[in-house]
């Protein structure tokens, strides 16, 4: 009767996560998505507590409310803008788990006596490898964002030839610990060399492609959960590992399609190591560059109809979100259509331009995804782009030589006027100049992009 109810109720929570994860696809009902995920959690982690099988509530409750606590309290003092170091550190702690529980596994059942077998020897070495991996990974990975280490790749002779041997290694460990299941110098081994793996994959990756990366590991945290779920004979870990594991994989393609590079690419590339040298070599004459004031962009803004905002990463480091807020409130007071140009990798993580105009209030309505609003360009009068580089680079388009051929930009440059907000003439994250600046119809005002915004408001206010 017990065994039904906790089907029953894994049942309800698998529902859940997939009702969540549904709802986390659009900004509008991303938090209900988020709330029906926890909920189908707690469903699962009450149920599990059911189980005859747990031994010692209070060490399991004491567990549960120290683990909650340290949760609660990072999650509410994180900054939006250091949520891939978070996410980063979760996708390790979930790793981790998953070798600790595997572990026990085998060792417990060394003291019992009981071989495991069918499908559970090939669990336990894919949760021991693909845990342990994602461990370390994700630990280089938030030291790099978190630039408690260098986020520039890290490069040596022979690098791809160790981490080929040791990968074998790895793969011949799986195949001896798969046929002796409860062999602890295997197990063992096993472990070390996938923890020096995560580290060793994870190195030459610059500190840019991390969020990329994170993604990944996201999915192999998931991948790990659900080959534990198999250990266990857990079928709501199963379910949500495979969740986690699918969703991450398909969201670092979406992110490795916008940037139009490949995961092979993106992990051994080593994106960043040429940057310094490709932004000075590209910084030839390309033509000239008008600089404007806030006050002579206030002249045009009077007269324009439709104004498309495109914000990028410089926006989230100058946090001009509440800024750019105000100017949109003044803008449509003034009788403007006022929209926003989202592109898929704008930024540094996924969503990080929904993420900050929400936070500051820009109604979802005016957030217009790439694809639908880049044939609006040609018939809009002004075209605001606010500290994005290379999702606005017509080069992308129009210049086969160039790093980002075919990466699908937003097409700014079809405005009938473009005022770029950026500090210098300095290149994004790409490295590689862009032509948009040079372009008859762009005009660019220099600033530190919450600075100028202000000064802009004010100018139109004033007009
Ligand atoms: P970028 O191409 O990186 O350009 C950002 C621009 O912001 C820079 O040119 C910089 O110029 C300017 N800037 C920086 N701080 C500023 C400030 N305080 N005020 C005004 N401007 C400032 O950004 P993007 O257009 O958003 O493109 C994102 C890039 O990141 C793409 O290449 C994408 O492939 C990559 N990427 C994205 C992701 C995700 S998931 N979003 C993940 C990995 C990589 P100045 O220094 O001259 O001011």
């Amino acid at each position: 009767m017990t065994t039904t109810l906790i089907q029953f109720a894994y049942l309800i929570a698998a529902v859940l996560f997939i009702l969540g994860l549904r709802n986390l696809s659009s900004p509008k009902t991303a938090t209900l998505g988020n709330q029906m995920a926890a909920v189908g959690m707690l469903i699962a982690i009450v149920a599990t507590l059911l189980v005859s099988e747990v031994v010692d509530y209070p060490i399991v409750l004491a567990g549960v409310a120290v683990g909650s606590l340290i949760g609660a309290v990072a999650a509410s003092r994180i900054e939006m803008t250091a949520m891939p170091q978070m996410v980063a550190l979760l996708n390790g702690f979930g790793g981790a788990a998953s070798v600790l529980v595997a572990s026990a596994e085998v060792f417990s059942r060394t003291t019992q006596g009981n071989e495991p077998t069918g499908i559970v020897p090939g669990a336990i070495v894919a949760s021991v490898l693909i845990g342990g991996l994602t461990l370390t990974g994700s630990l280089v990975a938030f030291a790099k964002l978190q630039e408690v280490m260098t986020g520039s790749p890290i490069q040596y002779p022979g690098q791809q030839y160790l981490n080929g041997f040791l990968a074998l290694g790895a793969l011949v460990l799986c195949v001896l610990l798969t046929m002796s299941p409860l062999d602890p110098v295997l197990l063992w081994s096993l472990i070390g060399i996938s923890l020096l793996l995560g580290v060793l994959l994870v190195i030459p990756i610059g500190g840019a492609d991390m969020p990329v990366v994170i993604a990944l590991l996201n999915s192999y945290s998931g991948l790990a959960a659900c080959a534990t779920g198999f250990v266990l004979d857990n079928s709501a870990l199963v379910i949500s590992g495979s969740l986690v594991g699918a969703s991450g994989l398909i969201l670092t393609k979406i992110m490795c399609d916008a940037m139009n590079r490949s995961l092979a690419n993106v992990l051994f590339g080593a994106f960043g190591a040429q940057d310094a040298v490709a932004a000075s070599g590209e910084a030839v004459d390309q033509g000239t560059v008008t600089a404007y004031t806030p006050m002579d962009a206030a002249v045009i803004f009077s007269n324009a109809r439709s104004v498309i905002i495109v914000p990028g990463y410089g926006m989230a480091v100058a946090q001009a979100q509440h800024a750019v807020r105000e100017l949109t409130d003044q803008l449509v007071e003034n009788g403007i259509e006022v929209n926003f140009a989202i592109h898929p990798v704008a930024g540094r993580m996924p969503g990080h331009m929904n993420v900050l105009l929400a936070e500051a209030d820009v109604p979802y309505e005016r957030l217009v995804e790439m694809d639908e609003i880049n044939p609006q360009f040609p018939e809009t009068d002004v075209a605001l782009v606010l500290g994005a580089n290379d999702v606005v680079n017509p080069a992308a388009r129009e210049d086969e030589t160039s790093p980002i051929y075919g990466m699908p930009v937003l097409e700014v440059d079809r405005a009938e006027h473009v005022f770029v907000i950026k500090r210098s003439m300095n290149p994004g994250f790409a490295g590689i100049q862009n032509p948009l600046f040079f372009k008859d119809n762009t005009m660019m005002i220099f600033g530190d992009a919450k600075k100028v915004i202000i000064e802009l408001t004010d100018a139109v206010k004033n007009y």
